[in-house]
């Protein structure tokens, strides 16, 4: 089990467009696992490559449902609901912060897998947020810079019904 340091908001590497993984390797393997191992030690459902430092186009999901940890490399959204979903969501590199943000319902996304394999996945609700979230970091793109609001710290502590935060 190896944790590693989670980049903060305000570190450039956040903000660069990731580079395909091209090699299927053990230090692929090495670098989900501990991506995997980080962001469960940190709580959070979602985890990005360059949120550890490394600009490639590699996430983990984990919203602790029937998928378990799922591992997305060079993943591409194919297909979007137009039906939405407005809700909280917050992210690792932005800690003690909270948004509104509105995102499909539904989405496909088309990867690979650590040993290049390559799949479709179909989420919805949380997994589909996460999976839009995670996607957005490797284009340098942050939950912030499309929320419809941010949360105050009454609401972030409070426990409000999603539908009372639009
Ligand atoms: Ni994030």
């Amino acid at each position: 089990m190896a944790i590693r340091k989670i980049v903060k908001l305000g570190d450039d590497v956040l903000r660069k467009p990731c580079k395909k993984v091209e090699k299927f390797d053990l230090r692929l393997g090495l670098l989900l696992k501990d991506m995997a191992d980080t962001m469960h030690d940190a709580e959070g459902v979602g985890l990005a490559a360059p949120q550890v430092g490394i600009i490639r186009r590699a996430v983990v999901i984990d919203i602790e449902d029937e998928h378990g940890v799922i591992e997305l490399v060079n993943p591409v959204i194919t297909e979007r609901s137009e039906e939405t979903q407005t809700g909280r969501e917050g992210c690792l590199s932005l800690p003690g912060r909270q948004g509104v943000v509105t995102r499909p319902m539904r989405v496909t996304v088309h990867a690979q897998d650590r040993h290049g394999r390559e799949f479709d996945l179909t989420g919805e609700g949380l997994l589909a947020r996460a999976i839009c979230h995670e996607l957005d970091h490797l284009d340098g793109k942050l939950y912030i810079d499309s929320m419809d609001r941010e949360l105050t710290e009454e609401e972030i502590e409070g426990h409000i019904p999603e539908d009372d935060l639009t």
